[in-house]
């Protein structure tokens, strides 16, 4: 039985363990305030990236470099990478469009938000689903939309994180639809409490979310493993 472990490293950052391959997720690490681990720490396989904006795009190159990674993203934003860094091995992706590497497939959905690099458009942004049997929905920076129902319909994501901390994303009121939208069974919330300016509580998230009967929230920890049998049952 393959396990998969998740863990967060802060704001929209996490690594998932799964099917014999390491990946991490909008590694945001220097500069992130919440973060435990530096970029230099980073053991992955394949670095997914939501979209261009700082707080996600982060050290993904960096560590995609370092670790002979797979980077995979948008169409425009990984050949814009691609052009600046030719030793970068890229998968650049749109909407629906999914890849395989290893055992994990990748499938990119739609994202209610916006994304440019040093003040140019650098290509829509995306969310991810991911994983071999056990598949895990990684909402990058969004508002809420009703089309999550299609990506509970098509990809039935056992884990959704969502991002919960207003201003640039949805709040708790819209993440909570969401969740309903989406019926996970789990629901990680991310995206809040990093700044001022997206402040927001898990708690009151998961009394909200659980109270709909939809997704079971666990409230994350920053660098504490999360494990889940491949049943899709959470462990410890
Ligand atoms: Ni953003
Ligand atoms: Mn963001």
């Amino acid at each position: 039985m393959t396990e998969t472990v998740l863990k967060w490293h802060g704001h929209a950052c996490f690594d998932v363990t799964t099917a014999g391959s390491k990946i991490i997720i909008d590694p945001f690490l220097t500069g992130n305030p919440k973060a435990d681990i530096k970029k230099e720490d980073v053991k992955a396989d394949i670095v997914l990236v939501t979209h261009a904006h700082s707080d996600h795009l982060g050290d993904a190159v960096e560590i995609a470099l370092k670790n002979d990674a797979t980077l995979v993203t948008m169409v425009e934003l990984g050949w814009t990478l691609q052009e600046k860094h030719s030793d970068l091995k890229v998968h650049a992706i749109n909407y629906s469009g999914t890849v395989r590497i290893g055992k994990i497939s990748i499938t990119a959905v739609n994202a209610l938000h916006t994304s440019s690099l040093d003040g140019q458009y650098a290509g829509n942004p995306m969310g991810l689903v991911f994983g071999d049997k056990f598949k895990i929905y990684h909402a990058g920076d969004t508002g809420v939309f009703g089309d999550m129902e299609l990506i509970r319909d098509l990809y039935h994501p056992e884990v959704s994180l969502l991002p919960i901390g207003g201003y640039y994303t949805m709040h708790v009121k819209e993440a909570t639809l969401a969740a309903s939208l989406l019926k996970s069974k789990y629901t990680i919330p991310m995206h809040y409490n990093t700044f001022d300016a997206i402040k927001s509580d898990p708690n009151l998230f998961k009394s909200e979310v659980e109270k709909t009967g939809n997704s079971t929230v666990i409230i994350a920890e920053v660098g504490k493993e999360i494990r889940f049998d491949e049943s899709g049952k959470r462990l410890d």
